[in-house]
């Protein structure tokens, strides 16, 4: 059968199929010329958007870019078999999701049925049977954008960052969050071949997930955390080896830092509270100290420095985290603690060091719930730093905590009056407290501050934790 039989055929197979008409893009790859009379006739009959492609390369980057419903590769010759193969695995690699049908007059020279399929194609059109055929071929077409339609609602809306990656880097498919931050869109990654390494949104590629596309990996799934600034994602990958492709990845990575902050500081302050329950002093004292410490900040004008803030108020709520180990006869005790009991009270700063230490996000805040007791004239403990020793955000909470202890009942005294605990902290300026610090809360704090602080503590740490939270996102 001659090329121009077929070519008839195939327009006559069009006009009979009622499906042709839920079919809204189609793309010929005619280097030929010999589909002219079908494209013709599809303009004249049917609602057809086509694209005809006169060369190879022209088809290569349009048909993805478009992402025509069906794509037909000729032109009606066996002469490039092989070839023809070859731009069915270019386009799928190129990210071309729809259907691809090869026009041939046998299908022999390509392996037979299963070496088409191997290659990526959906169909083949022979000259014997052509209706069946295209029909079949059309309907599969319509499928599958169907399918595509709701594969891209559920994938491009998803909240997640998604990627498929081979272990060279190559991105198959991404959707709208994978991309952010890049300035490309999901389009302009996957056709233009842009690698993942160069987009900077999957940073942890060459770390963590190209390590794991190996053989022997295949159908496995791995799961692990990084961090990227001041967030946390967890990245789960799982391993697949795709015909056609070989072995590739699909990450999601999903932005878990409020989850974790939440979780993490629920647990902590729990313990807070638990220990308040011992110490009636503790939860009030560590939401004062909070507040204090915020009052401090904004008269410092230090708000602006993000992280600085944040590791310091976490370190504000959970100073005396560590006095869950200090046992109640010390804790409690109403007379003068002897040396060895003043000892164990002081060592709360290092057991707070050791509690929060394994919370990575807190990393900021454990330097400052160590040294919260330090004084600038290398009195404190538990290093006896001196001066520019200690960190800045522990001088702030020493002010703080100084301020809160001195103004409410202990087990071994009844509070001072407001102007003789402000008289105190001056008194101590350069010995006991850093004189910046130190001024700056004596200029802003006023005799309500105090009632303030009180009122603000009733609504409970946990409550002060995930107001924090939902600040710093
Ligand atoms: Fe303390
Ligand atoms: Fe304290």
């Amino acid at each position: 059968m001659s090329a121009r039989v077929f070519v008839r055929g195939l327009v006559m197979a069009f006009q009979r199929i009622e499906s042709i008409h839920d079919i809204r893009t189609v793309a010929f790859v005619d280097v030929s010329g010999s589909f002219a009379p079908v494209f013709k006739e599809l303009i004249a009959r049917f609602r057809v958007s086509k694209a005809v492609y006169k060369s190879e390369s022209e088809a290569l980057s349009g048909i993805p870019a478009t992402q025509a419903d069906i794509a037909f590769i000729g032109p009606f010759s066996t002469d490039h078999s092989i070839r023809k193969l070859s731009h069915c695995q270019q386009l799928r690699s190129s990210g071309y999701h729809g259907v691809i049908i090869l026009l041939t007059e046998e299908i022999s020279s390509f392996g037979g049925t299963s070496g088409i399929t191997a290659a990526g194609f959906d169909h083949y059109l022979l000259d014997s049977d052509i209706d069946a055929q295209l029909e079949d071929s059309v309907n599969w077409a319509i499928l599958n954008r169907r399918r595509k339609n709701k594969y891209t609602l559920q994938f491009d809306n998803n909240p997640d960052a998604l990627f498929t990656v081979d272990s060279e880097g190559r991105v198959f498919d991404i959707n709208q969050w994978g991309t952010d931050g890049s300035g490309l869109s999901p389009k302009m990654i996957v056709v233009g071949a842009v690698n993942v390494m160069e987009l900077g949104t999957l940073d942890c590629f060459e770390s963590l997930i190209r390590p794991l596309i190996v053989e022997g990996n295949a159908g496995k799934t791995f799961m692990n955390s990084v961090n990227e600034g001041e967030r946390v994602f967890q990245v789960q990958c799982r391993v697949h080896d795709v015909s056609m492709i070989g072995l590739v990845a699909t990450v999601v990575k999903t932005d878990i830092t409020e989850t974790m902050y939440t979780r993490s500081m629920d647990i902590l302050i729990n313990s807070v509270n638990l220990l308040s329950e011992r110490d009636n002093y503790t939860a009030g004292h560590s939401s004062r100290v909070y507040h204090y410490c915020r009052l401090i900040s904004q008269t410092m004008g230090i708000t602006g420095d993000k992280k600085f803030i944040r590791d310091l108020y976490f370190a504000a709520l959970l100073h005396d985290i560590g006095k869950i180990g200090v046992r109640d006869y010390i804790l409690l005790k109403k007379g003068p603690l002897t040396d060895q009991e003043h000892e164990v009270l002081c060592s709360h700063s290092e057991k707070g060091f050791k509690i929060l230490q394994n919370y990575q996000f807190l990393e900021g805040s454990i330097g400052l719930v160590l040294s919260h007791h330090e004084r600038p004239d290398g009195k404190g403990y538990p290093q006896k730093l001196i001066s520019e020793k200690i960190p800045f955000g522990a001088s702030i909470i020493s002010v703080a905590d100084g301020f809160d202890a001195m103004t409410t009942t202990r087990p071994y005294r009844k509070p001072l009056k407001y102007e003789k605990a402000l008289a105190e902290i001056r008194d101590n300026i350069g010995t006991q407290y850093d004189p910046d610090v130190a001024n700056a809360f004596l200029s802003t704090v006023r005799r309500e501050t105090l009632k303030e602080a009180t009122e603000k503590s009733t609504a409970g740490l946990s409550a002060l934790s995930n107001e924090l939270i939902e600040s710093l996102l």
